[in-house]
C-alpha cells in the first residue's frame, strides 16, 4: 500500500484526502516510478475544481469525468526513480532517475505507472527532483507554442503576457534560447523575476498597456488570458502570430479565418507531453538553457495547504513530495 492524495469529487482544495491505496502494478509496456516530487500546475487546479471555463465546460467534463474526476489520484508532472518495469520494456531499468508527465494523473502519490514510450526521460544530473518535476508543464508548453507552432526565428521580437507564470517563466527562457528579443509583461511584483529569467524588456501591466507603447512584435504569446487577437493585432507585424493558451470558439474561428488570409495569424493548440519533447527538455536542462524556479514544497500529507498556496499564484512551482 502507499499514500496518495485522492480527489473524490470536483471541489475546492479541502476536497482532497490522503489515503492508503494499493501500489499500481505496471502492465508489460509500463514503468513503475517511485515519485520524489510532483508539481501543482494551473492545469491541475482546473482538473481538481472541474472548472474548465464557460466555453470548454462540457468538453472538459466529457474528457475528465462528468460528476467526478475519472482519475481520483491526480497530479500530472513528476520526477522520481524507476522502481520496476513491465516485461516488454527496454530502455529503462530499476534505479533510473526519470522525470516526465502522465496524461492520466497519478503523480500525487508515492508511486505511479506510466507507459515506457510516453512522456518520460532520464533526469539530468545537474537538476534536482524538484526542479525536474517543475519542468515539463511550463517548458513543454512553451516549446510547443513558440518553437513548433509559431516557429520563432532568431532576431524576432516576442512578447510574453504573464512572463512570471507557470508557462511564462519558461516561455521567456525558451524565446531567448531560440534567439528572440523578449519583452515580458507581468505585475509589478514579477518584474525582477522576468528580468532574471532573461527578458530584455519588462512591462508592468498595472502601469502600461503593451499595445500603447508604440512598439511591434512578431509574436504575442498570451499565457495570462490578458489580451485577444483583436487587441494584439495592431502591434503585430505583417507575419505576426498571436498565440493563446486559452481555448475559445472565438480564437478557433480566428485561426481558421487568418490561416487563409494575409497578415497576422491567431494560433492555439493543446499541448500534450511526448517522449521526444521530454527528452528535448532534458537536453535543455542539461545544457542550462532553461532553469526551473521552485517556490515551495509540501509533504504529500499537506496537499490541501499546497493547493491553497498554488491557488494564490506564485512566481515559482509549488510541489508535493512523498516521504522518502
Ligand atoms: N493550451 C494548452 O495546451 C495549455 C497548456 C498549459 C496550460 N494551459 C492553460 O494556461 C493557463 C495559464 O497557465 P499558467 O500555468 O502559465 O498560469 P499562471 O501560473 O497562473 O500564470 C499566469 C500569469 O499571468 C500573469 N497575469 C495576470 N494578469 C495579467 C495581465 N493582465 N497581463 C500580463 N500578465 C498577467 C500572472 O501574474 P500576476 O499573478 O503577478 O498578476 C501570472 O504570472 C491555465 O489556465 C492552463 O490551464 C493551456
Amino acid at each position: 500500500m502507499m499514500h496518495a492524495a485522492v480527489t473524490p469529487a470536483y471541489g475546492p482544495p479541502s476536497i482532497l484526502e490522503v489515503h492508503r491505496v494499493p501500489v499500481p502494478v505496471p502492465a508489460p509496456h509500463e514503468v513503475l516510478v517511485r515519485v520524489r516530487a510532483s508539481t501543482i500546475t494551473a492545469g491541475d487546479l482546473r482538473l481538481r475544481s472541474g472548472d474548465f471555463g464557460p466555453s470548454m465546460h462540457l468538453v472538459g467534463r466529457a474528457l475528465m469525468g462528468f460528476s467526478r474526476p475519472r482519475h481520483p489520484v491526480q497530479g500530472t508532472m513528476f520526477s522520481g526513480v524507476v522502481a520496476s518495469v513491465g516485461d516488454e520494456v527496454d530502455g529503462f531499468a530499476a534505479g533510473d532517475a526519470v522525470f516526465g508527465s502522465s496524461q492520466s494523473g497519478g503523480a500525487w502519490a508515492e508511486y505511479l505507472v506510466v507507459p515506457a514510450d510516453g512522456a518520460l526521460a532520464r533526469r539530468p544530473e545537474n537538476v534536482s527532483h524538484a526542479e525536474a518535476a517543475a519542468t515539463p508543464y511550463g517548458a513543454g508548453t512553451a516549446w510547443a507554442f513558440l518553437n513548433d507552432l509559431a516557429q520563432v526565428q532568431p532576431g524576432e521580437r516576442v512578447l510574453i503576457l504573464g512572463g512570471a507564470g507557470g508557462v511564462g517563466r519558461f516561455a521567456v527562457q525558451i524565446a531567448r534560447h531560440l534567439g528572440a528579443h523578449v519583452t515580458a509583461v507581468g505585475s509589478r511584483a514579477s518584474l525582477d523575476t522576468m528580468r532574471t529569467l532573461g527578458a530584455h524588456a519588462v512591462v508592468d501591466y498595472g502601469e502600461d498597456d503593451f499595445t500603447a507603447l508604440g512598439e511591434t512584435w512578431d509574436v504575442v504569446f498570451d499565457t495570462a488570458d490578458a489580451s485577444s487577437f483583436r487587441h494584439s493585432r495592431p502591434v503585430l507585424t505583417e507575419q505576426g502570430r498571436y498565440l493563446t493558451l486559452y481555448a475559445s470558439l472565438g480564437v478557433l474561428l480566428q485561426m481558421l479565418r487568418t490561416r487563409w488570409s494575409r497578415g497576422p495569424r491567431a494560433l492555439f493548440t493543446v499541448c500534450q507531453g511526448t517522449r521526444a519533447r521530454t527528452e528535448l527538455l532534458a537536453g535543455l536542462l542539461a545544457s542550462g538553457a532553461i532553469r526551473p524556479v521552485v517556490a515551495a514544497r509540501f509533504p504529500i500529507e499537506q496537499v490541501v495547504d499546497a493547493h491553497r498556496r498554488a491557488e494564490q499564484g506564485s512566481q515559482g512551482a509549488i510541489l508535493v513530495q512523498p516521504a522518502v
